[in-house]
């Protein structure tokens, strides 16, 4: 029994009534404390239940993926069918010559619709394979994707002419020398990544000419190095060798440097890849006269002017034109985007390839 005096003195009652308020606040904060840890508990199941629900997505995002890049590719399976189906050009066999189509391309208002017209004219062409090399710092995207469309077999790189060599916007044409470090880029790569090879021809091919499909057809003819007419070149409609009754070359009809030891364009021969490999040095030059990269070269691969295998019906016929694009008239302004490459609006861009 607790004397009841005791609650007669006002400090112990106070005290008393502290305790009990003490105890209800320490009850409280257990609960509280107790409350909390549920809800933490019932908070980690939920991040569990979250975490393997995502597991489960990115699974599922991972297979679909998968699943995207398999179609992509049953895609250009169908597509490759397809344009064999329709080809242009007879069907070829495993051992049909390799044609190695070596493209400088540079920069310049008209350079994607150049390719883009190259590209589908090439992608006629069986067992061709494809290189293109951009006089630019690094690889453009643009022109990887006209690439990838094409469906061809290629190989993209890049080779920058040095500032020294490279024409200003406003020079004519015929200033410097073109794509001589495109070429000797391509060149370099066949010799490091075609070492085995024992057949095949390489060819430049300007990203501006207009090749009849049964250009390629008479380019895998070639034994050592073939020649052809050349519609639109030269000042003339046609440069063409001229043959003997026996179908040997006699004589070039050219106008321009006729001294030349090989008066043709470089859309008017091919050789065999073996000549490439077997003669490493044979590269392009600037250090040579204007109008002499193709004799330089054709006399580095060993070869002699009236040795080469006339084509095309013993070239009677044209089925290469150095067509030119022309020069779009530009403003000031214009020009200083295009040199700048910036400035553009989206579909500007989208049409240059920037
Ligand atoms: C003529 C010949 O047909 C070319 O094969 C030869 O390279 C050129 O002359 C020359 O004398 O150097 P042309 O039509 O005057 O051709 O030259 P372009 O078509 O302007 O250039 C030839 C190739 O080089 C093109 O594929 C072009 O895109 C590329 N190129 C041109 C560059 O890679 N960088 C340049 O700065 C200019
Ligand atoms: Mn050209």
């Amino acid at each position: 029994m607790i004397p009841s005096r005791i609650f007669e003195k006002w400090w112990l009652r106070a005290f008393i009534a502290l305790v009990v308020f003490f105890v209800w606040q320490i009850c409280y904060a257990i609960n509280r404390v107790q409350g909390l840890e549920e809800e933490k508990a019932v908070l980690q199941a939920t991040i569990e239940v979250l975490k393997r629900k995502s597991d489960v997505l990115r699974t599922e995002i991972h297979e679909k993926e998968r699943t995207l890049t398999r179609l992509d590719g049953r895609i250009e399976e169908i597509d490759t069918q397809i344009r064999d189906h329709i080809s242009l050009l007879p069907r070829v066999n495993r051992s049909t010559p390799f044609i190695y189509f070596i493209t400088p391309t540079h920069f310049r208002a008209a350079q994607k619709a150049d390719l883009t017209r190259l590209s589908y004219t090439l992608s006629h062409v069986p067992n061709l394979h494809w290189i293109v090399v951009e006089d630019s710092d690094e690889l453009t995207p643009s022109v990887a994707e006209i690439l990838k469309r094409s469906r061809l077999p290629y190989t993209h790189l890049n080779a920058r002419t040095p500032s020294d060599q490279k024409m200003k916007y406003t020079d004519p044409n015929w200033t410097l020398p073109r794509g001589v470090e495109q070429r000797n880029s391509a060149l370099l790569w066949i010799q490091n990544q075609l070492s085995a090879v024992r057949s095949g021809v390489v060819y430049f091919g300007d990203d501006d000419n207009t090749y009849d499909l049964r250009i390629f057809e008479e380019m895998r003819k070639v034994q050592k190095a073939g020649v052809w007419p050349v519609g639109i070149v030269g000042g003339m409609f046609v440069e063409t060798p001229i043959l003997a009754g026996n179908g040997s070359i006699i004589d070039f009809n050219s106008i321009w440097k006729r001294e030349r030891p090989f008066p043709i364009d470089m859309a008017a021969f091919a050789v065999n890849v073996t000549l490439i490999l077997s003669n490493p040095n044979a590269l392009f030059s600037f250090d040579v006269p204007r109008g002499y990269q193709e004799s330089t070269f054709l006399e580095k691969v060993g070869i002699h002017r009236y040795n080469m295998e006339p084509l095309a019906e013993k070239c009677s016929k044209v089925y290469v034109w150095h067509t030119r694009t022309e020069k779009s008239k530009l403003s000031k302004e214009m020009v200083q985007k295009l040199t700048k490459k910036t400035g553009f609006n989206p579909l500007e861009a989208h049409a240059l390839g920037v």
